[in-house]
């Protein structure tokens, strides 16, 4: 059978896979992880995080670290700023190296945004504020650490001297709710599977391995 030309330019592009979580969850781990299990199988991934490293996003590490003090409003507008130029940007964004071919792997991306800033505005606007970049690039699928505010507190508390500004825990058990809603919001549109992140790091590599080595043909 033919391809046409679009067909194939899609079946070429790099898989975007987005870990999810709220802070602790223990994504990063995860990623590592992950990325080693797909090196040891041949396949070389770009990872990559939000909030990013480019003046946007050291902006935002100001903010978080409260070096700098602006509103809630502003920080949102900020991270839909900082997406767009992860994904746009012509040194290293995120498209060029997915229609190049190459899979990428971030650590959060827009569901992050629909969790954190859904705790002091609408929902509804935060994913309307977002909607250049899910039209732009949705993710193959979203990988979601579930743990509890609790588990992620502990977790922080033994290997962070200083909590940035969302690692409180009834900010956290608002953050966690909102990702649930916002799954089931879009549920029709994206690909999403929830983890148990309680369990060892290596049960949940397991889990994550499961969930997304068919996307890499493995
Ligand atoms: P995140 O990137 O989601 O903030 P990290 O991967 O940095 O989370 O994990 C937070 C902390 O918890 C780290 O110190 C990490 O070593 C630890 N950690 C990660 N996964 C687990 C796990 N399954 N069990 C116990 N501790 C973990
Ligand atoms: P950081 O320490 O970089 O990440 P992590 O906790 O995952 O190790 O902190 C990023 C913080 O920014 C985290 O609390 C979540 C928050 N955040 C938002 O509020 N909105 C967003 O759109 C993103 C991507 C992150």
């Amino acid at each position: 059978m033919q391809t046409t030309a679009s067909e194939k330019k899609k079946s070429d592009r790099g898989n975007f896979i987005a870990f999810e979580g709220i802070d602790g969850s223990g994504k990063s781990t995860q990623i590592e992880l992950l990325n080693v299990r797909l090196k040891q199988n041949g396949i070389h991934c770009y990872t990559t995080k939000e909030p990013t490293d480019s003046p946007i996003g050291s902006l935002i590490h100001q903010i978080l670290t409260g070096r700098i003090r602006t509103d809630n409003r502003v920080i949102a507008g900020l991270f839909v700023a900082d997406r767009l130029d992860h994904l746009l940007n012509e040194v290293d964004g995120i498209m060029a190296k997915i229609e190049g071919g190459t899979s990428v792997i971030t650590d959060r991306y827009y569901f992050s945004s629909y969790a954190y800033h859904s705790v002091d505005m609408p929902m509804e606007w935060v994913i309307k504020a977002n909607e250049q970049s899910s039209a732009i690039l949705k993710p193959t699928i979203t990988v979601f650490i579930d743990v509890t505010p609790e588990t992620a507190i502990e977790r922080i508390a033994k290997n962070r001297f200083h909590k940035e500004l969302f690692e409180k825990k009834s900010r956290l058990t608002l953050v966690r709710e909102n990702y649930m809603k916002a799954f089931r919001l879009l549920e029709k549109e994206e690909k999403v599977i929830i983890i148990d992140g309680s369990r060892s790091q290596e049960e949940i590599a397991d889990s994550v391995w499961e969930a997304v080595k068919g996307y890499f043909g493995l």
